[in-house]
């Protein structure tokens, strides 16, 4: 079986012009010459300093950004050129879980009609009745009361939306879902709430990940494999409970260090203290 997603030769260029009619032509690599294979149940960790191009690449892969080189697989199939109409089968089976999903959820209309709405849209519920019962199911299985069919996005909580964002991911029968920070605003508790939801949703729909987090401890808890982006480069890929270990890239030693005085982090602080206690 071919892997779900997979991103062979990615790059993706913004003009970056300057001077006078923008003369000085210049292109920008948000992303360049990425390949990666996400397989099918398989949660991917894309980790990188701000700015690498970890949110590009995610939006590469479901089509919200368009390559300017490379090609994107899903299932097998190159849809680096498919049509929006060609798309919709895809745009269906990959959804979107950002950081904030105010701007996903429409805030005029009802939970409950944002998740209906999209599974008679998209063909996967055969009437209005039996739509509005599934999707009350799945708000139920995410951990919401039936009565969150009802309500406005502004009478939820940031744990609350995520939970709903992702009953509608599931109502439309997801298979792959891009994770870009979905944890990152939310309290501690509510955070590892909220993953151990996803982990267990993806033995029960047998779904496939991109994480994209800045936790390094999350990273290596959710997931099963770290990938490493540098200047839009992807610098190294390795088992996620080999990340504090064994990473060897200079850019994941460098991550390691910020986060935990690990590593060159960590003699520095010895070596600071020596010199306030005169040791050094
Ligand atoms: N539409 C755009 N036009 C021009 N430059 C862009 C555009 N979108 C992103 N970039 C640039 O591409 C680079 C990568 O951005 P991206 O959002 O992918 O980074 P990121 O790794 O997700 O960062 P963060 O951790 O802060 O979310 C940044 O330098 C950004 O400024
Ligand atoms: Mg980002």
């Amino acid at each position: 079986m071919p892997p779900l997603v997979e991103v062979r030769g990615a790059s993706k260029f913004y003009d970056v012009s300057t001077g006078w009619l923008r003369r000085k032509r210049r292109a920008f690599a948000a992303v360049e010459g990425v390949d990666l294979a996400i397989g099918r149940g398989e949660i991917v960790g894309l980790i990188g300093e701000s700015g690498s191009g970890k949110s590009t690449l995610g939006r590469l892969i479901c089509r919200l950004v368009e390559p300017s080189e490379g090609k994107v697989l899903f299932d097998g199939q190159d849809i680096t050129r498919l049509s929006h109409r060609e798309m919709i089968p895809y745009y269906r089976r990959m959804q979107v879980i950002f950081q904030d999903n105010t701007s996903s959820l429409n805030p005029r209309r009802t939970i409950g009609a944002q998740i209906v709405g999209p599974m008679l849209r998209l063909g996967v519920a055969k009437d209005r009745r039996s739509a509005e019962a599934e999707a009350i199911r799945l708000l139920e299985r995410v951990g919401l009361r039936k009565d969150f069919f009802l309500r406005h996005p502004h009478e939820l909580s940031g744990g609350q939306r995520q939970r709903a964002g992702i009953a509608r991911a599931l109502a439309v029968r997801a298979e792959f879902l891009l994770l870009d920070e979905p944890t990152s605003a939310l309290d501690v508790s509510i955070q590892a709430q909220i993953l151990n939801l996803l982990l267990d949703l993806r033995e029960e729909f047998g779904l496939t990940y991109l994480f994209i987090g800045h936790n390094l401890a999350v990273v290596e808890f959710f997931c099963d494999r770290v990938v490493v982006m540098e200047q839009g480069k992807m610098v190294e890929s390795l088992p996620a409970e080999e990340l504090f270990s064994s990473a060897r890239h200079p850019a994941t030693r460098h991550l390691l260090d910020s986060v935990l005085g690990i590593g060159d982090g960590r003699r520095k602080i010895e070596l600071e203290s020596q010199e306030r206690t005169g040791l050094g």
